[in-house]
Order: structure tokens, then C-alpha cells, then sequence
């Protein structure tokens, strides 16, 4: 593969001038030994690790403020419900929404998206109404449409994706029809690493059918470059804490007000009322109404905190660095015979994310060679981590996209800031050696 570049490799540390040996020191876990060797820890679009600040913030809480929140008038619920709520802002001035009444804490980006599909999808679409996704999302946009369309007659439609991991959006003026109530797209994918020009698709929806809905799945965008909601405009946006340095079990659906206004609740209970009485209740105002019962307080705390930490090192400079990143592991994997790689060549398409295979050369579809992959990539990565080396593999949440490429199955490796070029060294011999033991090229 020919690695598209603007500009050269500079510096071990980049142009970003950041200083990652300092950063790193903030992550606990990286000092840990994986089978007796260092731990390289490639699997941040799985989870990211968590710096000591965040770990501190949630021991803070628990260990000083700790009670419920909006709930009863006394000191430490105060102390809990005041931290929740700036953690709220914290997360709305991060992603640039305007007023944070609009940023309901859920549990991951799989939930927001649920929110969406049954608060406000199953009383605005009906049967014969069409929702259209692209062929590159993860499981998590796709299940949820797949349930309702099995339910209620919707008819989903698909951007088909091309060869170099790009959506077709010339195809667009004719997917969107009159009868299209939704469309919803991933930012960033998690297999081929494709950044999708997301406010050039909003704008270009808009114009060919106003009424339309727009959702935004954000989990792999959102932790690696800056985000303005004001400026894409989207109708939702999910996204999800434990990808960008928090908690795991927090998760944000952004939405636009009259919307949230307008749409019922999605789960029922405590907090999210205003009134109750033993013949009918009233809806608590925006956010709360989404939030009921107890919520994930010490995540939603965790969470602003890994805001702040971010915000100090400045979106532009993780993006930049990962860019950087991208491109040295794309040029030195992609000397390796054998080795396919999916999405963008070029490095100002796509994001941290590198899925790759080890596969069969030359290799023709027929009845003996049923598979490409010369190496499943369980195995691939069971000899990485023999290593210490720590990948994904599988079928990355994404399996209909696989498919495409004719993978039933990936190997993957994906950055974030604590991650260094050294560590795409130690990977290329890691490699090498599962192809050699597997007798590769
Ligand atoms: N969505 C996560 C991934 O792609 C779990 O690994």
C-alpha cells in the first residue's frame, strides 16, 4: 500500500512539540509487564487507559463526596450533584454544544443510540418510511435500525463504502427520497479508521431533504480530534467516555432542544419526573427526564475530568500526533508482503485506527481456498500478545463491512496519545514472526 502524505515524518516527537515520555507517565498501567515483556498497548479503539488524574477524580469522589445526586438538601449531596453537573458542562463546552442542558449522560454510545431509536425513531417512523446508514457502521448503528425495521416495516438503505474504505456520497441524491425520516452515519470508523466529512454530509442532507433527522455515531471521533456540535449540526450525536481517557459506563447523547423537548422518555423511574401521582406522572425538564434512576455519578465525574486532561494537551495537538502515528505504523506495515491493509491511504482521511490481514498471495475465490486469510487474525494476535503486544481482532462489531472487503475476520491495531513510534517498531518483528512460525511469505 502507497501511504499518501502531505508532509514528511519529522521528529520522533512531532511537530506537535508534545511531550508523550511525560504523558505516558500519567498512565499506571504502562508500566506493567504483559508476559514478561513491556507492555504496547494498541487497542485504544477498543478502550482507551486511564490517567492517574481520572482514576483520582473517581477515588476523590467516593472517598470525600460521595452521596446521591438531586436528591434531599444536605452537604455531600450538594458536594455530588455539583460535581455531576459540572462534569455536564465540562462535556457540552468540550464538544462545542452550545447550552449543556442538550448533553444527557447515558451508559455508552450504544445507549444513546437506542435512545434515539426508541424516543424519538418509533413515533416519527413508520412503515414504508425509509432510514438510511452507511455500509460502514459498527453493529452499534446498525442492531438498533435492523429491530425496528423488523418491527415496524422501515426500510433501511445503505451509502455503499468503496474499495479504498471511502463513502460513495455522489450516491446520495438518489438514496434520499421523500420518504427518508432518518439518516445516520458514523464520524469515525472503527475498522477502516475513515474520517466521514461530517458537516459536508449534514449540510449536503439538509439541502435535499430538510425534514430529514440526522444522528452521528462519535465514539471513535470525539477522543482523537477536536469536535464543534455548533458547527456539524447534527440532530444527535453519540458518543462514549471510555474511548477518550474516562470511565467506563458513561456515555453522552447530544440532541437539539425542541427535540428533546418534544420526544418521551426512554427508561421510567426516579429523578426523571417532575409530579407522580398513583394515576399519572409529569416529565422532569431536559436533561433529567433522560436520566432516570440512580445515574453513573463517579463516571460522569471521571468523565469531565478526562475533559480536562485532554483540554490541557489541546485536541489539535492529539489529533496531530496521531496523524503522525498513523502514518509511520501505515508506511512500515505496508512493507510487510502479505499483509492487506483496509481503509484510506491518505493519513488526513483517517484516524488511529489500522485493521489489517495476513493473506494468502496470489489468491483466487473457489471451492479449495474459501478464505483470503492466510493467518486468522486470533491467532495473529495470540502471538502479538505472547509479545506483549496488545491488538484486536475479530470482526471488529462491523461484520457486514468485512464482508465487503472479503475478511470475515481483522486484526487491529489503534492509538492514542500515550502511544510512540518505538512501539510500531517492537510491532513490525511481532508480525513478521507470526509469519514466519505460520510459514508466510
Ligand atoms: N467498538 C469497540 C471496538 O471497535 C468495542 O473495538
Amino acid at each position: 500500500m502507497k501511504v499518501q502524505t502531505k508532509q514528511k515524518i519529522t521528529s520522533p516527537v512531532g511537530r506537535t512539540g508534545l511531550d508523550v515520555k511525560k504523558i505516558r507517565k500519567d498512565f499506571p498501567i504502562l508500566t506493567r509487564d504483559i508476559r514478561g515483556k513491556k507492555l504496547i498497548y494498541l487497542d485504544s479503539a477498543a478502550t482507551s487507559q486511564k490517567p492517574q488524574p481520572i482514576i483520582d477524580a473517581i477515588s476523590a469522589h467516593y472517598s470525600q463526596h460521595n452521596a446521591n445526586v438531586h436528591r434531599g438538601v444536605h452537604k455531600l449531596t450538594e458536594e455530588a450533584t455539583e460535581d455531576y453537573e459540572a462534569a455536564r458542562k465540562k462535556v457540552a463546552n468540550f464538544v462545542n454544544a452550545g447550552d449543556s442542558r442538550q448533553i444527557i449522560f447515558v451508559r455508552n454510545a450504544t445507549e444513546a443510540i437506542n435512545l434515539v431509536a426508541y424516543s424519538w425513531a418509533r413515533n416519527n417512523i413508520k412503515k414504508g418510511d425509509e432510514i438510511l446508514l452507511t455500509q460502514m457502521e459498527h453493529h452499534s448503528n446498525l442492531v438498533p435500525w435492523l429491530q425496528l425495521a423488523k418491527e415496524a416495516g422501515v426500510k433501511l438503505k445503505f451509502i455503499p463504502v468503496n474499495s479504498d474504505g471511502l463513502l460513495e456520497l455522489n450516491k446520495l441524491e438518489y438514496l434520499i427520497t421523500t420518504k427518508t425520516k432518518l439518516v445516520s452515519f458514523l464520524h469515525v470508523s472503527n475498522v477502516l479508521g475513515t474520517i466521514n466529512p461530517v458537516k459536508q454530509m449534514v449540510e449536503r442532507i439538509r439541502k435535499l431533504n430538510p425534514n430529514i433527522k440526522i444522528l452521528i455515531d462519535g465514539a471513535q471521533a470525539v477522543p482523537h480530534m477536536p469536535i464543534s456540535l455548533q458547527h456539524i449540526k447534527p440532530d444527535f450525536y453519540a458518543f462514549t467516555g471510555h474511548k477518550m481517557l474516562g470511565p467506563s459506563g458513561i456515555g453522552v447523547l447530544y440532541a437539539k432542544k425542541e427535540l428533546l423537548e418534544e420526544m418521551d422518555p426512554f427508561i421510567y423511574g426516579g429523578d426523571m419526573i417532575l409530579r407522580v401521582s398513583f394515576e399519572k406522572a409529569s416529565w422532569n425538564y431536559i436533561p433529567w427526564k433522560f436520566e432516570a434512576g440512580t445515574p453513573n455519578i463517579e463516571g460522569a465525574i471521571g468523565l469531565g475530568a478526562a475533559v480536562d486532561y485532554l483540554s490541557a494537551i489541546g485536541m489539535k495537538n492529539v489529533r496531530e500526533y496521531e496523524r503522525e502515528l498513523t502514518q509511520y505504523a501505515l508506511q512500515k506495515l505496508s512493507n510487510i508482503n502479505n499483509l492487506e491493509i483496509y481503509g484510506p491511504k491518505d493519513v488526513y482521511k483517517r484516524a488511529g485506527v489500522i485493521s489489517f490481514n495476513i493473506v494468502k498471495k496470489p489468491f483466487r475465490f473457489d471451492s479449495k481456498q474459501v478464505s483470503k486469510i492466510a493467518i486468522h487474525p486470533h491467532d495473529l494476535v495470540s502471538i502479538l500478545d505472547a509479545e506483549g503486544i496488545e491488538a484486536r481482532s475479530g470482526r471488529l462489531c462491523a461484520e457486514p463491512l468485512l464482508n465487503i472487503f472479503k475478511a470475515e475476520a481483522a486484526a487491529r491495531i489503534s492509538f492514542h496519545i500515550y502511544n510512540t513510534k518505538e512501539e510500531i517498531d517492537a510491532l513490525i518483528p511481532a508480525i513478521e514472526k507470526a509469519k514466519s512460525i505460520f510459514k508466510i511469505g
